[in-house]
């Protein structure tokens, strides 16, 4: 079974280089650059990560670029979805709360496309990670997990109340209304790829959200 790692990625120059250069993952890595101004989206980059990419690998591990994994890396194939970072430095190597299904989480294709992907409308940050979480539930999927320790790289919070809000809104509007998860996923996902580059330690595709 044939993996990579995809990572959301806008404006963190110095995080990428280190990921590229300290994080040992051991599969191909394909950055997905946010090259619009609009709010930053993790969920639909990830969501574009996997369109481009789906025909060419069995599994995919969403990836933040500020967890550097060490110790025993294992991101071998799951025939479940499993959730990896739990053991993460910026939450002194606790899982912050139960459900945290944030930083790194590995799908392989068909359960993905089954919880039809992530959320396209999680804008600014928060949230997009717990609707993942909400989405396997839901479709009644075993998720499992690993602990893998990742050191944590400093930047200043995104964190923003309003932004924050309305996705806790949404998110509610999701438990009142799941169905929604059909509407709103990898099928109703539209973007445009800008550039397209292949580098000896990754791909870099960039796209307008
Ligand atoms: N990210 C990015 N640029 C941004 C915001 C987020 O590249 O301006 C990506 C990056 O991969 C990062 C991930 O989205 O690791 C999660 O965002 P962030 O690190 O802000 O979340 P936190 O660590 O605060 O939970
Ligand atoms: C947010 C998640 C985030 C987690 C840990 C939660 O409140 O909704 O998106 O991953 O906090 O920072």
């Amino acid at each position: 079974m044939k993996g990579c790692v995809l990572i959301p990625y806008r404006d963190r120059a110095e995080h990428l280089k280190t990921f590229l250069s300290d994080a040992n993952v051991k599969l191909d890595v394909v950055v997905i650059e946010q090259a619009d101004a609009k709010l930053f989206n993790r969920a639909k980059l990830l969501n574009i990560g996997f369109e481009e990419m789906k025909d060419k690998y069995d599994y995919f591990v969403f990836h933040d670029v500020d967890m550097i994994p060490f110790g025993n890396i294992d991101y071998s194939y799951c025939e479940n979805i499993c959730h990896l970072a739990r053991k993460v430095e910026q939450f002194e190597y606790k899982m912050p709360y139960a459900q945290y299904f944030g930083g790194v989480t590995l799908f392989p294709k068909d359960k993905f496309i089954l919880v039809n992907g992530f959320s396209n409308e999680y804008w600014g940050w928060g949230q997009e990670d717990d609707n993942l979480y909400f989405r396997c539930k839901k479709k009644n999927l075993n998720v499992e997990f690993r602990d893998i320790y990742y050191r944590s790289l400093r930047h200043e919070s995104n964190m923003n109340i309003h932004t924050f809000r309305k996705n806790s809104q949404l998110s509610v509007d999701f438990e009142r209304n799941p169905d929604m998860i059909e509407s709103d996923g990898l099928n109703s996902l539209k973007y445009e790829i800008v550039s397209h580059e292949t580098f000896k330690t990754h791909i870099h595709l960039k796209t307008i959200l």
